[in-house]
C-alpha cells in the first residue's frame, strides 16, 4: 500500500523552491535578474504613456554576507505612470499577479519578474521591500511590504500616504538582497550599454557600489507609438479560449460572436467562414454543445482565408530608431538597418528588425557580435540557444563576402504579443519555423548592404593604392622621359598630381 502523502503547493513556493528557472540561479545571476526585471517594469511604465524614461538604478553596499557574497541594497527610480494604490501590495508581493496579461506588446508577460526580484531579497536577508508610487494625482503612496510565501500573498508591514505636491508620477522600489556585484558587473554594464541602445530615447543611470557612475543619456526624444491592445486571432484560439468567450460574450449569433472577439473578423468573413465551418450564422454561441466548439476550434485553424494579424498591437522601434541607438553605442563606420514586415506565429503577431554595424567601436572578436533583443529587452545569456544564433551560423557568408573576423555585429530584434522564450528567465528565443523564416530573410538583406559596402571599401583602397604608386612614381618618370628627350625643361606634373589626388579624395 502506498504511503504517499499529498500537499498542495502556491505559485510563489513553487518559484520559491524552483527559482533557476527564472534566472535567480547563483548570487551572480540574480543581482543581475533583479536590476534586470526593475529595469523593464520601469521602461513599461514609462513607455505606456510615451513618456521618454528617466530611470535612476543604485546598488549600494550595505554589509558582508559570505565569502563570496554581500548584501546590497537596490533602488530603482523611474518617471513612468506610478501604480495606483490597491495595486501595490499584490503588485510586489503576489506572484502571477500582474496588468501586462494582455494581447499587446510589453516587456513584461509572466506578472512574476519584480516579484522574483522581491522574493530572491527577501529569502536572502528577510528585509521588506519599499514601494513608493504616484500616477501624478493629488498623493503619493509608500509601501512596506514583504511576500507570504506559502500563501501567495502580500503582507502590509507599513503604508503611509504623502501629498504630491508637484504632480510627480512614477514608481521607487528598493529592496535589500544578497548577491555577488564583482562577478555580476560585467553582465550588469553590459545591459545598460544595450538597454540604451534599443531605447535611444531613455535616461539610464546606474550608480554601483563604487560609487561608479554610468550614465546614458538619450539621443532622441522620438518614441514608437504605444501598442494598442488586440483581440485573439482565429489561428491562435484553443478549446478553453472559445469556452471562455462563449461564456462572456453578449452576442446571440455566430457571425455576431466572431467578428466581435476576433482579431480581423468582419461581416464578409464571419459569413463564408461560417459556411464553411457549416455553422448557421444565426446559431446562438452558448447553445454549442461541447463536440461544436472543438469542432469549430478545428475548423478556425483550418480556414485558409482569415486575415493575416495587423501590427498596431506591436510597438516595434522603426529603421530610424534603431539606427539611432545603434549609431549611439557603437558609433560604426558603416550601418544598415531593416524592418522586416508584420509576421505571425500560430496567430500571434511579430515583426523583426535587424541591424548591422561595420567598424567604429564594434568590438574586437573572433566571430560576429550578436546583440538579441525581445520587445526591446536584452537577452545576454545562452546565446548558442537563441535562434538567431543559428540563422546567423548558418548563412552562407561566403555569398556576402563577408567573414567573421570582420569588426561587425549583428542586432536582432524580435517584437510580439508573445515573445516565444524558452524559459521565464527571459534568456533566448526558441527556434519557430516562421520566426527562423524572418530572421534569414532580414539577415540577407542587411548582409547584401554591407556586401556593396565592402566592394566599395575594397576598390577604394585598391584605387588608393594604386594612386599613391603614381604619385610616387610620376616625378621620376618626367625626370627621366625629359633626360631621354635630351630636353631642359621638365614638364608640369603639378597638375596632373593634384587631378589623381582630387580623384581619390572624391572616391572615398
Ligand atoms: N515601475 C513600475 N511602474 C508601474 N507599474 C509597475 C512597475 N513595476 C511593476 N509594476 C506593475 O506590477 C506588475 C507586476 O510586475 P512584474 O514584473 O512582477 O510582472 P510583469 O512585468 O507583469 O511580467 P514579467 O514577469 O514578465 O516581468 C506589472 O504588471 C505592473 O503592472
Ligand atoms: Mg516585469
Amino acid at each position: 500500500m502506498s504511503a504517499a502523502t499529498f500537499e498542495e503547493m502556491s505559485a510563489s513556493d513553487f518559484f520559491y523552491r524552483n527559482r533557476d528557472i527564472a534566472g535567480l540561479s547563483n548570487p551572480s545571476r540574480s543581482i543581475f535578474v533583479a536590476i534586470r526585471e526593475a529595469v523593464e517594469n520601469s521602461l513599461d511604465a514609462a513607455e505606456s504613456e510615451k513618456i521618454p524614461p528617466d530611470i535612476y538604478v543604485r546598488l549600494s553596499f550595505e554589509a558582508e554576507a559570505t565569502q563570496d557574497t554581500q548584501v546590497y541594497k537596490l533602488r530603482v527610480e523611474d518617471n513612468g505612470c506610478g501604480i495606483q494604490p490597491r495595486f501595490i501590495p499584490s503588485a510586489f508581493g503576489q506572484v502571477l499577479y500582474g496588468s501586462k496579461y494582455k494581447l499587446k506588446q510589453a516587456r513584461g508577460t509572466f506578472g512574476l519578474g519584480g516579484k522574483m526580484a522581491v522574493l530572491y531579497g527577501q529569502i536572502t536577508t528577510h528585509q521588506p521591500v519599499s514601494v513608493t508610487s504616484s500616477t501624478g494625482q493629488e498623493k503619493i503612496y509608500s509601501f512596506k511590504l514583504m511576500i507570504d510565501i506559502q500563501r501567495n500573498k502580500p503582507i502590509i508591514l507599513d503604508r503611509k500616504v504623502l501629498i504630491n505636491k508637484d504632480n510627480w508620477h512614477g514608481t521607487i522600489i528598493e529592496f535589500t538582497l544578497e548577491g555577488d556585484y564583482l562577478r555580476a558587473m560585467p553582465k550588469i554594464i553590459e545591459y545598460f550599454k544595450q538597454t540604451a541602445m534599443v531605447n535611444p530615447y531613455a535616461n539610464l543611470t546606474f550608480v554601483d557600489p563604487k560609487g561608479r557612475l554610468y550614465k546614458f543619456t538619450r539621443a532622441t526624444t522620438a518614441m514608437p507609438d504605444p501598442p494598442k491592445e488586440t483581440m485573439p486571432h482565429p489561428y491562435g484560439v484553443d478549446v478553453e479560449l472559445l469556452q471562455r468567450l462563449i461564456l462572456i460574450t453578449e452576442c446571440t449569433t455566430m457571425t455576431g460572436f466572431l467578428r466581435q472577439h476576433f482579431h480581423r473578423v468582419g461581416e464578409v468573413t464571419a459569413t463564408k467562414f461560417l459556411d464553411f465551418a457549416k455553422i448557421q450564422a444565426n446559431k446562438n454561441p452558448k447553445k454549442l454543445t461541447h463536440e461544436e466548439i472543438v469542432r469549430l476550434m478545428q475548423n478556425l485553424k483550418k480556414y485558409k482565408d482569415f486575415l493575416p494579424p495587423d501590427a498596431s498591437c506591436l510597438s516595434p522601434l522603426g529603421e530610424e530608431l534603431l539606427k539611432a541607438g545603434v549609431m549611439k553605442e557603437l558609433n560604426p563606420e558603416y550601418l544598415v538597418v531593416h524592418q522586416r514586415k508584420p509576421s505571425t506565429y500560430e496567430g500571434h503577431p511579430f515583426i523583426v528588425e535587424m541591424a548591422m554595424a561595420y567598424g567604429g567601436n564594434v568590438p574586437k572578436r573572433d566571430n560576429f557580435v550578436i546583440y538579441r533583443f525581445a520587445n526591446k529587452i536584452p537577452l545576454l545569456y545562452d546565446e548558442a540557444s537563441d535562434v538567431a544564433y543559428r540563422v546567423i551560423s548558418n548563412m552562407n557568408w561566403k555569398r556576402y563576402k563577408v567573414s567573421p573576423e570582420m569588426p561587425i555585429a549583428i542586432v536582432v530584434h524580435i517584437c510580439s504579443t508573445k515573445v516565444p522564450y524558452k524559459t521565464v528567465g527571459k534568456e533566448f528565443i526558441s527556434d519557430r519555423p516562421e520566426v527562423r523564416r524572418e530572421e534569414a530573410n532580414a539577415l540577407r538583406e542587411v548582409a547584401r548592404q554591407i556586401q556593396h559596402f565592402l566592394a566599395r571599401k575594397e576598390h577604394v583602397h585598391n584605387e588608393k593604392k594604386r594612386l599613391s604608386i603614381f604619385s610616387k612614381y610620376l616625378p621620376k618618370i618626367a625626370e627621366f622621359s625629359t633626360t631621354l628627350a635630351g630636353e631642359t625643361r621638365k614638364p608640369d606634373i603639378e597638375k596632373l598630381l593634384k587631378s589623381v589626388q582630387k580623384y581619390g579624395t572624391e572616391e572615398e
